[in-house]
């Protein structure tokens, strides 16, 4: 598959009116593909941090600035894209096992990840190398 299938940018709507802004994101194919079971967000990170540095088996993420900006490297283990979330009305979705670092947070990054499974250590990937195997795996088991 190629890396342009395994993310995408998606624009939700505005629902604010005079009072100020409303963004509402529904789960279970509504406004993104999967059913919300897990919220984080991640804010006080700076512009020389890095996150993430992994990969997961499973699950399924929406990534949105809520607030400032940061930028997310997709990688899957043979193309790479940089994409950079600065609105609040911008949404990152990003297929499983994709290997993904998030940067370059400025001073009032808040980062929302709405992911679709609960978490489960077991199923990071979080060195690369080992990324590089599984997706080998899956690829040969894939062309049996
Ligand atoms: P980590 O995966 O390093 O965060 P990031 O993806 O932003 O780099 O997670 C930091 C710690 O928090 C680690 O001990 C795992 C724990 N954690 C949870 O318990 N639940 C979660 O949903 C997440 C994302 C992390």
């Amino acid at each position: 598959m190629s890396l342009e299938e395994q993310y995408r940018l998606i624009e939700f709507a505005d629902l604010g009116d005079e009072r100020g802004n409303l963004v509402v994101i529904e789960g279970e194919g509504m406004d993104i593909p999967f059913d919300i079971r897990r919220v984080f967000y991640i804010y006080g990170s700076d512009s020389t941090v890095v996150r993430g540095n992994h990969a997961n088996r499973e699950t399924e993420f929406l990534l949105v600035n809520v607030s400032g900006r940061s930028k997310v490297r997709v990688d899957n283990g043979s193309e790479s894209a940089v994409i950079e979330l600065d609105r609040p009305r911008m949404g990152l979705y990003l297929s499983a096992m994709l290997w993904k670092d998030m940067y370059e947070f400025s001073e009032d990054s808040v980062l929302l990840v709405l992911a679709s499974r609960h978490y489960d250590e077991r199923e990071y990937i979080r060195d690369y190398d080992t990324y590089l195997r599984v997706l080998r795996e899956k690829e040969s088991s894939e062309g049996e």
